[in-house]
């Protein structure tokens, strides 16, 4: 069902795909990671931190601690979408600002000297993540989340999907509910912008339970995956016909 590594031999001419974690220590994918990112989703509540507090917080210290995970789709060597996710979706927050409070204040800091415009943006941003305090009642860790997905547009046209058959969105997610499978994980969850009718769209094409749901004011809506059932095999072109 689910790409991983491989070649499709329906396309001509053929594909080159694979899913990939990111390495922490490899600046290369932590600079286009966090690019895909901005440009994916530059509302969201990590980008609005700016591009230096992304790059070096978000995707450095988080993936170094292993408090998140990140994984990029590459198609012909070139990157087409990527995901962020934690198996610690109570907790994070707490325990990143917990054990490195002076170096985010710093690269916070530093962000709004190089780029002031990132300020009005920040004061959402600081609501967003101490909204999430008041989570506890959802239950305890291990729980996990997808913090943050996009696709590149051009790699999810109806006219790649057909030739390709590669359905870049349903890849990750599938890679990152067999990785919180093999860490023991049995629930995930994901937070999207209620208005957000594309993704919602994606969630319940991908079988997630929606509840209403507000952070900070702002409407939301929760949706919610059972991982208890066998996981989605990695490594095969998407077993769903094209639609497209
Ligand atoms: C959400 C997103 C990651 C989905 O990626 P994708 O590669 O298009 O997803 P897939 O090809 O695996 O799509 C699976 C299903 O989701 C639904 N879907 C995905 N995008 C859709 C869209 N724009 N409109 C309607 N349905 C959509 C479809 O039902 C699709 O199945 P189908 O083609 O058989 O109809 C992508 O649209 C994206 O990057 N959006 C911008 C960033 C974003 O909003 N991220 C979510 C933040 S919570």
């Amino acid at each position: 069902m689910i790409p991983g590594v491989g070649t499709d031999r329906r396309a001509e001419p053929p594909v080159g795909y694979r899913i990939r974690e990111i390495d922490p220590a490899r600046r290369q994918d932590i600079a286009t990671v966090s690019r895909l990112h901005l440009v994916l989703l530059d509302w969201g509540p990590m980008a609005r931190f700016g591009e230096f507090f992304l790059r070096r917080f978000c995707y450095t210290v988080l993936l170094r601690d292993g408090l998140m995970r990140a994984a990029l789709f590459e198609v012909d060597g070139r990157p087409a979408g990527f995901v962020a996710y934690t198996s610690r979706s109570i907790t994070f927050h707490r325990q990143a600002i917990r054990r490195h409070a002076a170096y985010a204040a710093w690269l916070i800091a530093l962000s709004v000297l190089r780029d002031p415009r990132v300020l009005p943006r920040l004061f959402k941003a600081l609501r967003l993540m101490f909204s999430r305090r008041a989570e506890l009642h959802l239950g305890q860790d291990p729980l996990g989340e997808i913090l943050a997905i996009g696709v590149l547009p051009e790699y999810r046209t109806p006219q790649f999907v057909h030739r390709t058959d590669l359905r870049i969105g349903e890849a990750l997610i599938a890679h990152v509910v067999a990785s919180l499978q093999r860490m023991g994980v049995g629930r995930m969850r994901a937070v999207v912008d209620a208005s957000n009718k594309a993704a919602l769209l994606f969630y319940h094409q991908l079988g997630g339970r929606f509840e209403p749901y507000e952070r900070a004011g702002d409407p939301m809506v929760h949706v919610w995956f059972d991982l208890t059932a066998p996981a989605p095999s990695e490594g095969a072109p998407s077993a769903r016909a094209t639609k497209r």
